[in-house]
């Protein structure tokens, strides 16, 4: 991979991920429209907008879920195909839903495995590698209040439950992670566990994507700031050179920067 000194330090120049003119409708609803958005490994790239800008859709078209409508994905710099989640996840693109989708019941190594479990040639479970793994990568992310890797999911608390899902994510090569308001159910606390969680998978070489509406967590860890509106790019920002207010601005006003046909909507600045 080339990296040019012009970007930030930490952050490669061609981007890991890049979604360019992505267009999805719903039937009349048009979700997405001529959508740009690209991510970098070793950055946090914050994806805000209102209920219903079309987050979610972006993120469901990159990870498979959703076939495009027009557009084009890139990986490396270079067009893949990505027509399943399977292709997603053999880019290395994964993405913890909202929702989590632990299995309450089963612990947090049978969780980490679920679906990839490592068996024996004659099909048994090999529980000591899969615990050693795992705990192996919660180590690594410094994730240390779970007391125990065979305890049920259901126990832990939100922010613990946050961090299996994660630690899921990045178990498997991941190259992109991708957090769908990963902090909306947290207390304090938990919130910033799981914001220093974020910081250190970008600090390890990962793309992450961050989609929040709490300001505050964007700009605690976002190192850009992507603002869609109605289904289209209203503008990337620099956190170091943006303040909430112009990014609140954005998501609610609307700076249409380069979409045609919605120039009324435009305010002087
Ligand atoms: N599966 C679907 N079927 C029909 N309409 C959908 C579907 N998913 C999303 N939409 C619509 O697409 C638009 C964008 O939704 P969404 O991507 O969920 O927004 P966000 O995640 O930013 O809140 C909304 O108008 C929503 O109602
Ligand atoms: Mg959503």
């Amino acid at each position: 991979m080339t990296a040019t000194a012009e970007t930030t330090p930490t952050a490669s120049a061609t981007p890991t991920l890049e979604a360019r003119g992505i267009r999805k409708s719903f039937g009349s609803v048009d979700a997405l429209s001529e959508v740009d958005f690209e991510v970098r490994s070793g950055e946090v790239m914050a994806l805000v907008g209102d209920n219903g800008a079309g987050k979610s859709t972006l993120i469901k078209c990159i990870a498979g879920i959703h076939p495009l409508d027009d557009g084009e994905v890139r990986f490396d710099g270079e067009r893949v195909s990505i027509s399943g989640p399977k292709d997603a996840v053999k880019l290395g693109i994964e993405v913890v839903y909202q929702d989590l989708a632990l299995c309450d019941n089963l612990d947090v190594v049978q969780n980490i495995y679920l679906g990839r479990e490592e068996r024996d040639w004659i099909g048994r479970l090999r529980e000591a590698p899969m615990e050693k793994r795992t705990a192996e990568t919660l180590r690594g992310l410094r994730v240390t209040t779970i007391r125990s890797i065979r305890q049920q999911v259901a126990r832990l608390s939100g922010g613990q439950r946050q961090s299996v899902a994660i630690g899921r994510a990045v178990m498997w090569n991941s190259r992109v992670v991708i957090l769908d308001e990963p902090t909306a159910a947290l207390g304090v606390a938990q919130t910033q566990q799981v914001l220093e969680l974020v910081r250190r998978l970008s600090e390890q070489g990962l793309a992450v994507v961050l989609i929040s509406h709490n300001l505050h967590d964007i700009f605690e860890v976002a190192d850009r700031i992507t603002v869609l509106r109605l289904g289209r790019n209203v503008a990337v920002y620099e956190r170091s050179a943006t303040t909430q207010q112009e990014v609140v601005h954005a998501i609610t006003a609307g700076i249409p920067t380069k979409v045609a046909g919605i120039s009324s909507m435009e305010e002087p600045a």
